[in-house]
């Protein structure tokens, strides 16, 4: 096992180049199954990123990775396709299930492992289903995969999601970029990640339009141009940056955070700043130093443009360490505390009620 092993208490001092994102790469690797040639730039260099090359190999896609230059070159020449994607690689990486949209639109059928079960609640994928059989997709679960067949393609409709779900808008997006005629996907994420996503999708030549939480895809013949070369850079992780910024405000002198976009963090930066950090933010660089007396807050988890979940952890530790009584409801995940009994036995106090 690893292990990580700290000696505390340091001040952080210095410059830290924030990564590219996990969460936009992900999907972005299983739109590269709808393309020949693509040049990604940006690449975090983690698990599940290998675990999706290994999916798209798989697939039958030819994958270059260039680790110094952190940039893949992955090539489709649809020869010798297997529209699999096995439960040994799916139920480590829940993502794999995005592959689901772009081989159905693309190769007319898909047969995908069932994500396994996840720490952090039970995340079905009923929404991701839902769209897919609005576009066409005959779908049936067997034996712990999903049979799903298009098999005079798929047919563009509109779609409104019961509930937000970054990873059903992204499956339905990638299914969306082959059907025919409009599709208008409505109650849509519209986290950065997914707009990276339909930045990418408009390189390949798709006709997208975003309207507050209304996406519209519209499939004409001029969405064709996907055989020349594609090169995308991905965006920054503003997890990553964020769990700096929450690292800046306890402990540091002065950290510099490079590679982001301060508009991006928006939210997180003025929650931070109302606790009593010192921010300032230019062009693609946040400098934060720490703050001897930090104000309690009250935080929501929401989909964005509200509060990330995927940063709730990170700021109850901050919380910590504030003066007051600070207060965190989590709204997107059912079972998201399991850092709350470590955490106390470090000596934090922290009571939970409900999904407070
Ligand atoms: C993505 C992120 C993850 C982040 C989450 C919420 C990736 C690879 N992962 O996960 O880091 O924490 O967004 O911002 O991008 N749900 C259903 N049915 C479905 C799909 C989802 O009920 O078919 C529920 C989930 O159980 C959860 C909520 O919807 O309660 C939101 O999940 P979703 O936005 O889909 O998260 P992921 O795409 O899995």
């Amino acid at each position: 096992m690893q292990k990580l092993i700290i000696k505390g208490k340091r001040y952080l001092s210095g410059k830290i180049m924030i990564s590219g994102s996990k969460n936009a790469t992900l999907p972005i690797l299983a739109a590269c199954i709808l393309s020949n040639n693509i040049k990604l730039q940006n690449i975090p260099l983690v698990k599940d990123i290998f675990t999706m090359i290994e999916l798209l190999e798989f697939i039958g896609l030819k994958v270059k990775i260039l680790k110094k230059q952190k940039t893949l070159e992955i090539l489709n020449n649809g020869k010798k396709i297997n529209t699999l994607a096995p439960y040994k690689l799916v139920k480590t990486m829940r993502a794999g299930v995005l592959v689901l949209g772009s081989l159905l639109t693309k190769y007319k059928k898909a047969k995908v492992s069932l994500p396994g079960g996840c720490a952090i609640g039970t995340r079905p994928v009923d929404l991701h289903l839902f769209a897919l059989k609005k576009l066409g997709a005959k779908i049936r679960i067997k034996d712990g995969y999903i049979f799903a067949e298009a098999k005079k393609g798929l047919k563009g409709n509109k779609i409104k999601f019961p509930s937000i779900s970054v990873g059903a808008t992204e499956n339905a997006l990638l299914a969306a970029f082959g059907a025919r005629g409009t599709t208008i996907l409505s109650n849509c994420a519209i986290e950065p990640e997914i707009l990276d996503l339909i930045y990418f999708l408009k390189k390949l030549g798709s006709n997208i339009k975003i309207k507050g939480r209304k996406i519209i895809i519209n499939q004409n013949n001029k969405s064709k141009k996907n055989l020349k070369k594609i090169d995308h850079r991905v965006i920054f992780d503003r997890i990553e940056a964020g769990t700096y910024l929450v690292a800046g405000t306890l402990l540091s002198n002065k950290i510099i955070i490079k590679n982001v976009n301060p508009k991006v963090l928006k939210f997180e930066i003025n929650i931070l700043k109302k606790m009593g950090a010192k921010i300032k933010s230019s062009n693609d660089t946040i400098h934060i130093s720490k703050y001897n007396k930090l104000k309690n807050v009250v935080i929501s988890t929401k989909p964005f443009p509200g509060f990330p979940t995927d940063l709730q952890a990170q700021f109850m530790v901050l919380m910590t360490q504030a003066n007051g009584i600070s207060k965190i409801k989590e709204n997107i995940f059912e079972n998201r505390f399991m850092h709350v009994p470590e955490l106390k036995r470090m000596g934090a106090k922290i009571e939970i009620k409900n999904k407070s």
